[in-house]
């Protein structure tokens, strides 16, 4: 299967948000990206539920919800209530993460957990038989249009390695600073899904910036 393309909204047009969200409709994207940031976790507030619910009314394609802000557990069926169809938490805002997963799971949704750039991979050992999708933070969490942080190629083969036996079926999601110059190496080195705010919304052509990464693969 080749690798999943999830624009994130955060570098959306706010005032034209329909608009951009029927332009991902109509790209070879498969999800919608959606950050949500509570100004507690990390040091910026994006939007909240009547925007993800506006989102998803609009979006043919699933909502990959990540959730930047303390204590999750308190909003997760909130969340899918506004038409989240994967729900990813920081393992950082978590303190019974096994439990705030199983609800997840319960709710009917997919399961994430987030790693910033410097918590280990290892820190997954003893919860990733039980989810369906780790984040690697390859920027610090908080705003679109950061630098990528090289170490993340490192954390994807790691992670490629923890997930091999106990979830074949993983999906390896890369958050932050991708575009069309190392989309094909994160291919290469194990990411499945990858999510581009910036680079996508700040191109003059958006349909060809998704495109672009969909096809993306080393020679
Ligand atoms: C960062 C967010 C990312 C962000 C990625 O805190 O989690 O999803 O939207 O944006 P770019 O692709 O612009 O780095
Ligand atoms: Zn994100």
């Amino acid at each position: 299967m080749s690798h999943l393309i999830a624009p994130s909204i955060l570098s959306a047009d706010f005032a034209n948000l329909q608009r951009d969200l029927e332009m991902i409709n109509k790209s070879e994207a498969d999800w919608v990206h959606v950050d949500i940031m509570d100004g507690m976790f990390v040091p910026n507030i994006s939007f909240g539920f009547p925007v993800v619910h506006a989102a998803n009314k609009h979006s043919t394609k699933p909502l990959d919800v990540h959730l930047m802000i303390v204590d999750p557990d308190r909003y997760l069926k909130a969340f899918k209530d506004a038409g989240a169809a994967n729900i990813t938490v920081h393992i950082e805002a978590c303190t019974h993460l096994h439990r705030t997963i199983q609800t997840i799971r319960d709710l009917g949704c997919s399961a994430g957990v987030a790693l910033n750039p410097h918590t280990p991979v290892a820190a997954l050992e003893d919860i990733i038989a039980d989810i369906d999708l780790v984040a690697l933070m390859s920027v610090n969490p908080g705003f679109g249009g950061q630098k990528f942080i090289h170490n993340t190629y490192k954390k994807i083969k790691e992670l490629k390695k923890l997930a091999e036996y106990n979830n074949p079926g993983l999906f390896i999601e890369i958050d932050g600073g991708v575009d069309i110059t190392n989309a094909a190496k994160l291919v290469d080195a194990g990411a499945n899904v990858l999510v581009a705010g910036n680079s996508v919304f700040s191109s003059p052509n958006q349909l060809s910036a998704v495109a672009g990464l969909k096809h993306a693969h080393l020679m």
